[in-house]
């Protein structure tokens, strides 16, 4: 049986009369990489911070390890490192001196300074001074804030917002080794699928305060269907032709794409029986981009 480091039932924030987050029930695996994907303003990091107990749910109820927040808050927070906004440090100390600062407020050991510093690559550079630091290091330097105390659970809001591409890169390989070499199950939320397809098992898509899909990488991309695509000569008249039959397209340049499932067969038929000369047609997937771009459409009212 799964057992889930995360799970909130009708999770639920209101301000004022607007709806944040509308009844959301994340089940977040141990040992996993829960991508929370969403859109700006679709409720993601009012979602954090009620798991976090820094926003009071306007109703629902969230378990952290099979515990209930609202009565052993101290005792899970203690096993959850967060980065939630831009990390706070001091860029006149070096990175050894700003995890010094965490490590005395946590009360945890010296020696977990050098461990984290080692998780996120930044030993070599532990005495520089932060302000010297790229964005990308600054990022890293909070993730290891966050990793001071062995947390088995890791919530990161949009930890690579605003990072160049190599930045992007390092802290996925971060991110990506943190189950496997040291058992922490992470949850990672980002407004960019591609980001997220590439680090997660499992994935959950937030829109408008809704979570409209959660599942596996894999489940998601059973969702893939296929468009049929035609290449038509003279293509004006076989989109007039198209239309006239009653299908309806979407014009691609070269090709024509079919909406909604038709059959290749007929179409082909219906062409080259009024004269016209199909040169292609195959059946395109749609990229997961698409999916989540449509699910997420789909749910503007
Ligand atoms: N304290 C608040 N008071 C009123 N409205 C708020 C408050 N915090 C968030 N909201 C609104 O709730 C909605 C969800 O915001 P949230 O910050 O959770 O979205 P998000 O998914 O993290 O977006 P982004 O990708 O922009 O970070 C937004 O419409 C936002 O304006
Ligand atoms: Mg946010």
């Amino acid at each position: 049986m799964t057992e889930w480091l995360i799970e909130t039932s009708d999770l639920t924030k209101k301000f004022g009369s607007f709806l944040a987050v509308n009844h959301v029930n994340l089940r977040v695996p141990k040992g996993g990489i829960y991508g929370f994907l969403g859109p700006n303003g679709a409720g993601k990091s009012t979602t954090i911070r009620m798991l976090l107990g820094l926003v009071q749910p306007t109703k629902g109820d969230l378990k952290l390890f099979g515990q209930s927040i609202r009565t052993d808050r101290m005792e899970i927070l203690r096993r959850v490192g967060s980065l939630v906004e831009s990390p706070s440090y001091y860029g006149h100390l070096t990175a050894y001196e700003n995890l010094e600062i965490t490590r005395k407020i946590l009360g945890v050991s010296k020696e977990e300074i050098d461990r984290v510093l080692e998780i996120v690559r930044l030993t070599a550079v532990k005495k520089k001074k932060v302000k010297q630091f790229s964005l990308g290091m600054k990022q890293r330097l909070g993730i290891a804030q966050a990793l001071l105390g062995k947390p088995e659970l890791l919530i990161l809001d949009e930890p690579t917002n605003g990072l160049d591409p190599a930045g992007i890169l390092e802290i996925r390989d971060l991110i990506i080794s943190l189950p496997k070499k040291y058992g922490i199950t992470v949850l990672i939320s980002s407004h960019i699928l591609s980001e997220i397809e590439r680090v997660a098992t499992h994935i959950g898509i937030i829109n408008k305060g809704k979570l409209l899909f959660q599942g596996t990488l894999d489940e998601l991309r059973s969702k893939q269907t296929a468009a049929v695509m035609v290449q038509a000569a003279p293509k004006q008249e076989a989109l007039k032709l198209l239309k006239e039959n009653k299908y309806s397209w979407t014009d691609k340049g070269e090709f024509i794409q079919m909406d909604g499932v038709v059959k290749p067969a007929e179409i082909n038929r219906q062409l080259v029986s009024s004269g016209l000369d199909v040169n292609a047609i195959f059946m395109e997937k749609k990229s997961l981009e698409r999916i989540f771009l449509e699910m997420t459409e789909e749910a503007v009212e």
